[in-house]
């Protein structure tokens, strides 16, 4: 079984993957937040420091591409070849409205024809460069009966893995995932196929055989991962309880390596917060604690609140 990290732009960067990797490891790839490039600039200047190979050591990282330009696409991903990359992943299943709004994401699987000329000239591009092209895709914008013309359209390009978030656009991330269409891409895909979408626990992933008459082989877990971090270990069969040690580890890495590139406080908390509306469901009864923890607008605060939760 293999099992990829999924990108959460915001939560995933560079501090939390060399976290994560140095004390729970057992990810094939990790996939970093996409990056955006433009016509001016393949990279900002931030999205360069989360992928740049020295912060990132160690980690099978693949870099991820929003756009609906091939020539933005191509520049950029010339520059990541130049850094080392040898596989970059398309995003077409942001369902964010202002990058659907411009016909990315998401908002660019109605556009069929425009995706076919853009997938066209991309993969024209990495033959040409010896380089993989995976793509991350959401069932359809409007209706998931467009996967059915999207499993077509993927069928003629060489694309490396297709991983399937089987939900559409509205569907965001709510509601259970329309696993019946992954069922449909595992008769009709000649992709090699990833599936991705709700696993938080193992039982989660056991189901998935019911529904696809065997477990996927290759997975990618998001949230999941992030809510209880020994979910790789369990999922591989190395533990069937999350562990506190390596939790403790991780959070205060993630927070100190935070202090170091970020100021005020508050923007280091604000980062935290985030990650404890995750990890809260692994701390039932300390609720007053974790509100605390919340609240904080100190360091010294979020420790004293961090402490009560993590000790014992
Ligand atoms: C806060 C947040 C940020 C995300 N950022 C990205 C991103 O940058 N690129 C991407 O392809 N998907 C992104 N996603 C989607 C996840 O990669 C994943 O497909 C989704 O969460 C479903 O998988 P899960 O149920 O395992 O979390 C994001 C999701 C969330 C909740």
């Amino acid at each position: 079984m293999k099992i990829y990290f999924a990108p959460l732009e915001g939560i995933t960067g560079y501090i939390f993957r060399n976290a994560y990797c140095g004390i729970y490891g057992h990810i094939e790839k990790y996939f970093a937040p996409f990056i955006s490039p433009s016509e001016k600039c393949p990279m900002t200047s931030r999205e360069r420091r989360d992928i740049a190979p020295e912060n990132n050591t160690g980690i099978n990282l693949v870099p991820q591409i929003l756009t609906s330009r091939s020539d933005c696409f191509i520049e950029a991903a010339k520059e990541l070849q130049t850094m080392g990359y040898r596989e970059v992943n398309l995003n077409l299943g942001c369902p964010s409205g202002t990058v659907c709004a411009k016909g990315k994401g998401a908002g660019f699987l109605p556009e069929t024809l425009a995706l076919q000329r853009f997938l066209d000239d991309i993969y024209a591009f990495s033959e040409s460069v010896n380089m993989k092209i995976s793509v991350k895709t959401r069932l359809g914008y409007y209706n998931p009966d467009e996967f059915y013309d999207l499993v077509d359209i993927f069928n003629a390009f060489p694309v490396s893995e297709l991983i399937v978030h089987p939900r559409i656009r509205s569907d965001f991330y709510k509601g259970e995932p329309r696993k019946e269409y992954y069922a449909y891409a595992l008769e009709h895909s000649k992709c090699p196929l990833v599936y991705n979408g709700n696993i938080f626990t193992r039982k989660d992933y056991d189901d998935l055989s019911g529904v696809f008459n065997s477990s996927p082989e290759t997975i990618m877990t998001g949230r999941g991962l992030i809510s209880d971090p020994s979910l790789a270990d369990k999922l591989k069969g190395f533990t069937s309880d999350t562990d506190f040690v390596k939790f403790r580890q991780l959070h205060d890495t993630v927070y100190h390596e935070y202090q170091k590139i970020m100021s005020p406080d508050i923007n280091v908390l604000y980062k935290m917060r985030e990650l404890w509306s995750y990890w809260q469901t692994l701390f039932d009864g300390k609720d007053r604690d974790i509100k605390h923890l919340m609240k904080a607008k100190k360091y010294a605060e979020y420790e004293e609140a961090a402490d009560r939760i993590l000790q014992n």
